[in-house]
């Protein structure tokens, strides 16, 4: 039998790639951070000067991904993009590719490849949906927006990098507005998905719970 999955879905900044990390970790799992995937080709196709509304050729973009994985650090053609991956031109485009069918059905395969004994901790939108419907355990984040923002916020100051809060809070609700109403795997919680609101959690206290789930359902 395949080896178990725990999906953690939510929207930006909501903590889920830290604590999906985390969990991870704790049970000596595998990860998959989803997310990456997209930034990834987002930063494939600005390198290769793709325009932005080229479904077709962004789609055979991802499938090409030349990518690697080495400790903590991602290599794009060889070249270590760990940091680039993570700026907001990249993201945005991201989040805006990340509509297009044709680019979510190219990564379908390579997401279910991470898929390895003795187990899964995938974080996304569409992990509990569409990727691993079959997941043992799916964990909707959320959080308000207020405090994502000053996540996020706090976050950027302490790297050293420049950040407007009021910029921050309407980039979140675009991406959230997007993610939600997207007609392909969109933003929402499965069926059988339990939603923690983290907005008043400390990050050791949501790994706690998640933790007690996994626990309850194993
Ligand atoms: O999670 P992260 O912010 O890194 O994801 C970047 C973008 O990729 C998101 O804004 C979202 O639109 C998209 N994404 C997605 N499905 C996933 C993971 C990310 O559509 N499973």
């Amino acid at each position: 039998s395949l080896p178990p999955v725990i999906a953690i879905d939510g929207p930006s900044a909501s903590g889920k790639g830290t604590l999906a990390a985390i969990v991870a970790k704790t049970l000596g799992w595998h990860q998959l951070d989803s997310g990456m995937l997209y930034r990834l080709s987002a930063l494939a196709v600005l390198k290769k000067n793709i325009q932005s509304d080229n479904e077709a050729e962004i789609a055979k973009v991802a499938r090409n991904l030349n990518v690697c994985f080495v400790g903590q650090q991602v290599l794009l053609d060889n070249d270590d993009v760990s940091d680039v991956l993570r700026t907001e031109e990249v993201g945005a485009l991201a989040s805006r590719i990340a509509a297009y069918p044709l680019l979510r059905q190219a990564l379908f395969e390579r997401q279910l490849a991470f898929r390895k004994a003795p187990g899964l901790v995938a974080d996304g939108r569409d992990m509990g949906t569409v990727i691993f419907p079959d997941a043992k355990l799916k964990i909707f984040l959320i959080a308000d927006v207020n405090e994502r923002a000053q996540r996020r916020y706090k976050q950027l100051i302490e790297k050293g990098i420049s950040a407007n809060l009021v910029s921050l809070l309407d980039d979140l609700k675009a991406r959230d507005e997007r993610d939600m109403h997207r007609s392909h795997a969109p933003l929402v919680p499965a069926k059988d998905a339990i939603i923690i609101d983290s907005s008043t959690l400390s990050i050791e206290e949501s790994v706690a719970k998640v933790l007690a789930y996994w626990s309850a359902v194993n």
